[in-house]
């Protein structure tokens, strides 16, 4: 199989594309690497390129008005982003920061228009995950909103579950769990907060925590909980 396909059709918004239309779209495509720490995208930006992930993890995120982080989505292999001012003209609505090394792959506005005329099922591929992305944003909202510190983490624990944990037997196992100070960020709490939220969920046999790994135990009662 050649590489650009093992690539391109593992991003879900061209599962539905055959090997002619993926082979058309890896010749538009500028492949880049940035290193763990670099920034991709700045918040304000003109924005008029995508963006896919091929391998790594990119932080996606916005400065408050007292100068804090706020962490709005990690995101890694096969995702997309840059798409919101690529497709409605206004600056680029976040910062994209490397979370690890990172290999991406870049398609031009023109190019990507162009696709989305001559394929519709890319354009409901994407409507999906921007649907999918305003409902996490939802929970976000519903997330900061609450006065517990535990509804915060828990929020984030579930998103990020959700986006790269593996269920097996009704237990989700994050591999790799950022970082307190970034999970802070996600939560908009302090790193005290998180460590102490941590613990008490892993006391009470909600959570187990392994080094860097974390397995959220009955997963579905933990949603019920929490969402
Ligand atoms: P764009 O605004 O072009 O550049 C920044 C990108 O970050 C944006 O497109 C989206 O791809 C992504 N982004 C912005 N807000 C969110 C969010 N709340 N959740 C996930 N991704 C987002």
């Amino acid at each position: 199989m050649p590489k650009y396909e093992g690539i391109l059709r593992k991003v879900p918004i061209f599962s539905s594309l055959n090997e002619e239309t993926l082979l058309q779209i890896d010749q538009v495509c500028i492949k880049m690497n940035y290193q763990k720490g670099n920034i991709i995208l700045f918040e304000h930006d003109e924005g008029n390129a995508l963006f896919f992930i091929v391998k790594g993890e990119v932080k996606i995120s916005r400065e408050s008005d007292d100068g804090r982080e706020v962490i709005l989505s990690l995101i890694h292999d096969s995702d997309v982003f840059g798409e919101m001012s690529l497709l409605d003209g206004m600056p680029r609505s976040a910062n994209v920061t490397a979370m690890e090394d990172t290999e991406l792959y870049m398609i031009k506005r023109e190019d990507f228009l162009e696709l989305l005329n001559n394929h519709p099922d890319v354009s409901i591929a994407l409507l999906e995950e921007i649907t999918h992305r305003l409902r996490e944003a939802g929970m976000r909202i519903k997330s900061l909103s609450l006065n517990d510190a535990e509804g915060k983490v828990a929020m984030v624990l579930l998103q990020i579950a959700d986006e790269k944990g593996k269920i097996k037997n009704g237990i989700v196992e994050i591999e790799k769990l950022p970082f307190q100070h970034d999970l802070a960020n996600m939560a908009g709490t302090s790193r005290e907060t998180i460590s102490r939220t941590l613990h008490s969920f892993a006391k009470k046999g909600l959570v187990e925590l392994e080094g860097s790994k974390l397995r959220i135990i009955k997963y579905e009662q933990f949603k019920d909980i929490y969402t």
